[in-house]
């Protein structure tokens, strides 16, 4: 059965090299940029666009499968139940459009809620995190580490959200403000995929945030996985593939440090 979610994967892979260059090629011409919720939440046409290219794909090779995506795919999807699509057409929008840079197509494979396949692709970078469940995972063309070692607070780089700058009456401040100063140091990339991809393979040993959407992480926990990172909401509780949760990931040792900073809190509510 395996054979056949690398078969997925690799037919995935190619669709998500296609709509990569098409974001690549869009960076010469000018863009239609729109906001959505709020005036920091951007979308392009180009979200649009490689959202469609790839749905139309799946359709087209895999009509029994169900699609979730974070612009339009899947609205009235309510259930795990068969095989679901996640998808992210851009995950790092700010920087695609500030930057030029730092952004993803991420891309998962969900079967009964389980992730099967997971692909970050990080474009401008043009390097490839991929896995595919009881496989491993993949930087390129190099397997990373089935399990890490541990690691504690005050030898460990942090990934977190740069909002976190400004007041957040969600958390404990406190709290927060304690194991940044004892964390070797913090990072923040605006690309949650990216972010956890970089756990994935060592370049971060945590990555913590407030809100995400499945799309967000639905590939980077398939990614995580096969790398023996754990990776929870902040109650220790399985993300869920169709809500927002918030997200702790992290080396074993790590996460349960990690853990004991968030969940000290005094009545706030994640
Ligand atoms: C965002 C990025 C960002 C995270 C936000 C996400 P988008 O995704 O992953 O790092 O902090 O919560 O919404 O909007 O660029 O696809
Ligand atoms: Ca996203
Ligand atoms: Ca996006």
């Amino acid at each position: 059965m395996s054979e056949y979610w690398e078969n997925v994967k690799n037919t995935a892979v190619k669709w998500v090299e296609e709509a990569g260059r098409m974001l690549k090629d869009s960076l010469h011409d000018s863009l239609d940029i729109q906001t959505k919720s709020n005036p920091n939440d951007l979308v392009t046409e180009m979200d649009y666009k490689v959202e469609r290219y790839l749905t139309e794909r799946i359709e087209q090779n895999f009509p029994g499968h169900k699609t979730i995506g974070e612009e339009e795919a899947g609205r009235n999807i309510a259930s795990t139940e068969g095989v679901l699509w996640i998808i992210d057409p851009i995950d790092g929008t700010t920087n695609f459009v500030h930057q030029k840079y730092n952004f993803a197509i991420s891309v998962a494979v969900v079967e009964n809620g389980h992730g099967k396949v997971g692909i970050v692709y990080n474009v401008m970078q043009d390097e490839w995190f991929t896995a595919v469940d009881g496989r491993g995972a993949y930087l390129n063309d190099k397997k990373l580490p089935e399990t890490c070692g541990p690691v504690s607070l005050p030898e460990a780089v942090i990934g977190l959200n740069g909002r976190w700058l400004a007041r957040e009456t969600r958390s404990d401040e406190a709290s927060l403000h304690h194991m940044v100063r004892r964390s070797r140091s913090v990072r923040s990339y605006g690309t949650a995929a990216i972010e956890l991809a970089f756990v994935a393979c060592g370049r971060l040993d945590g990555y913590i945030s407030f809100r995400l959407s499945p799309w967000d992480y639905a590939a980077g926990l398939v990614l995580l996985k096969e790398t023996g990172i754990t990776v929870t909401t902040f109650q220790g509780d399985s993300p869920s593939m169709l809500q927002q949760n918030t997200i702790l990931a992290a080396r074993p040792t790590l996460h349960e440090e990690l853990t004991s900073y968030l969940y000290n809190h005094k009545g706030f509510t994640y």
